[in-house]
């Protein structure tokens, strides 16, 4: 009998890519939405790209503990993947306690919920910004957290909880992925980055100026300690992450408590050098300009991705120019994104 997995935050960007890749490899998929930033087409295109639907989905807050229990109580669940939450970094300075209450709260809600049911396997969506101003390239798991934005304090609160968690539990299996920045899209175009409004990441941005959507990148400061000033992250293609995660589901059972791996591909690429492997890829001009340093910004988060590869004998596989050509297909083949009926259009800036 296949496993059955339930996938929090399914419909969104990462979750979306990481389904087709588990129901390619066999697994059946529950998805818990409640489409706060994503599109319910999301799934309709995951069924036509693997050429079978997910088992469910449920349209619900993670947080409704009667509705979330229910779902456990109507499948037995192998393992669960828990991408949602909130991450926009500039809105959780304004609004820190539905950050707080979304990305913490729904985190323990799901706990209790796994530990109601029997269901003791969890990897959970952890973020490169945990590591915060860290002046160190590469960055290895044992560096020093020091996150400097409430966005990235969940991300490190909810590390802290599933730790102290295992140490008391010893049954329970947790992996936490700390992502570096996932880009890109499914080869087919069918899926990909769809941000509500104007997009605060850079790829999204530098798509939606070679559909003609926005006029020009604004270059947040050309005066960092880097090798041409602009800051430097370590761009990881979104499908890389989605088969870490059929990855790190295939090595859950390799030891109960808590293990943190860095996603990343352990290459710093500047904003500088993204333009123009994007302006490669879409064959088009892209044009820009040096602005202030956008407050809250680091110089640069770059993975040492070895801990990963030493564990389960598994890199990344894909490049810049591949992150790059996958983003414009879809942002070519979906000039306004996944049809919504309430779509906010991006205005021009
Ligand atoms: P996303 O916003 O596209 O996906 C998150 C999904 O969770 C969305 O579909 C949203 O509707 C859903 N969701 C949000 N709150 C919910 C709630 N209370 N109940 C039910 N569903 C809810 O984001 P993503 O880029 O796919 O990120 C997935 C995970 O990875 C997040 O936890 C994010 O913090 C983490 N992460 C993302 C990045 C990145 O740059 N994209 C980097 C590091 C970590
Ligand atoms: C990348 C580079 C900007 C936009 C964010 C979150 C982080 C994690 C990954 C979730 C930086 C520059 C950007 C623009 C620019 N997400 N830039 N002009 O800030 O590294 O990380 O996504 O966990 O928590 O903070 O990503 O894509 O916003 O920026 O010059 O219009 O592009 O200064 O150097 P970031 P980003």
């Amino acid at each position: 009998m296949s496993a059955t997995v339930l996938v929090t935050g399914g419909a969104g960007f990462i979750g979306s890519h990481t389904c087709v890749e588990l129901l390619d490899h066999g697994y059946d998929v529950v998805v818990v939405d409640d489409h706060s930033n994503s599109s319910p087409q999301a799934l309709e295109r995951v069924a036509a790209i693997a050429g079978r639907p997910v088992a469910a989905t449920y349209e619900i807050d993670l947080r409704d503990r009667r509705a979330l229990s229910r779902v456990f109580d109507t499948h037995a669940f192998d393992a669960v993947i828990h991408f949602a939450a909130k991450k926009a970094v500039g809105e959780s300075v304004e609004n820190p306690v539905e950050y707080y209450d979304t990305n913490v709260g729904g985190t323990t809600t799901l706990l209790s919920a796994m530990r109601t049911h029997d269901v003791n396997r969890l990897v959970f969506s952890s973020s490169c910004s945990i590591y915060g101003d860290a002046a160190k390239e590469p960055l290895t798991e044992q560096d020093p957290a020091g996150p400097t934005n409430p966005y990235a304090t969940t991300k490190w609160l909810c590390e802290q909880v599933l730790a102290d968690t295992c140490r008391h539990l010893p049954d329970m299996r947790v992996l936490a992925l700390r992502y570096f920045n996932p880009v890109g899209a499914h080869p087919t175009g069918l899926l990909g980055e769809d941000p509500r409004g104007v997009p605060n990441n850079v790829m999204p941005y530098l798509a939606q100026i070679a559909i003609g959507r926005l006029r020009r990148l604004r270059v947040f400061g050309d005066d960092y300690p880097t090798a041409d000033g602009t800051g430097v992250r370590d761009y990881i293609h979104v499908m890389d992450v989605a088969e870490g995660h059929r990855a790190a589901l295939e090595h859950l059972g390799d030891a109960n408590g808590m293990r943190t791996f860095n996603l990343g591909t352990g290459v710093g690429t500047s904003v500088l050098q993204l333009v123009a492997a994007f302006a490669d890829a879409c064959g088009r001009e892209i044009p820009y300009e040096i602005v202030a340093r956008r407050p809250g910004d680091v110089a640069a988060l770059v993975a040492d991705p070895s801990a990963v590869a030493r564990a389960w004998s598994w890199a990344t596989t894909r490049d810049l120019a591949t992150m790059c050509r996958d983003a414009w297909r879809f942002q070519e083949q979906n000039p306004s994104g996944y049809p919504r009926l309430t779509h906010l259009e991006s205005s021009e800036v």
